[in-house]
């Protein structure tokens, strides 16, 4: 094989790989656009409801993504009453953060954290912005006001 041929079809195999990554990682991350008040924003309990042969199962997060919001906010969920926000803006630089299971990455220059928002990989030194969330019947309310 010729080194233009390898390169065009590395390349191809590449940028296969990388939309299948894409694909994949919209499957498994569920937007939500949330009602956003003057205080923060509320969800439905139900955004993380998935019904599976007649059973319920829990996505361990959502994504709120609202145009009136600078960033989105990850929302982990660890039980019925423990969840945690998380403000999706590198705390480096200020890039705007991918979310991928248990952890959120940044694709600028790689930072990483975990899904309580702590830093575990640098450049980053600090931890991300979180948010008080607090269960009012079937609503989640993100409050925004403080951190
Ligand atoms: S802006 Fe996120 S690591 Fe630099």
């Amino acid at each position: 094989m010729k080194r233009r041929e390898f390169i065009v079809s590395s390349c191809t195999a590449c940028l296969s790989m990388t939309g299948l990554a894409a694909l994949s990682s919209c499957k498994a991350t569920h937007l939500v656009s949330g009602q956003l008040n003057k205080d923060g924003v509320l969800i439905d309990l139900n955004d993380f409801k998935v019904k599976k042969n007649a059973q319920t199962e829990y996505r361990s997060y959502v994504v709120i993504r609202n145009e009136e919001l600078k960033f989105p906010i990850c929302v982990y969920r660890f039980s019925d009453t423990d969840y945690t926000a998380i403000w999706m803006q590198c705390a480096h630089q200020g890039a705007e953060l991918q979310v991928s299971g248990t952890h959120l990455h940044c694709p600028a220059h790689g930072s990483e954290y975990d899904n309580k928002g702590r830093v575990t990989n640098g450049p980053a030194e600090r931890d991300l912005r979180t948010f008080p969330v607090t269960l009012n019947n079937d609503q989640l309310f993100i409050d925004l006001r403080k951190q």
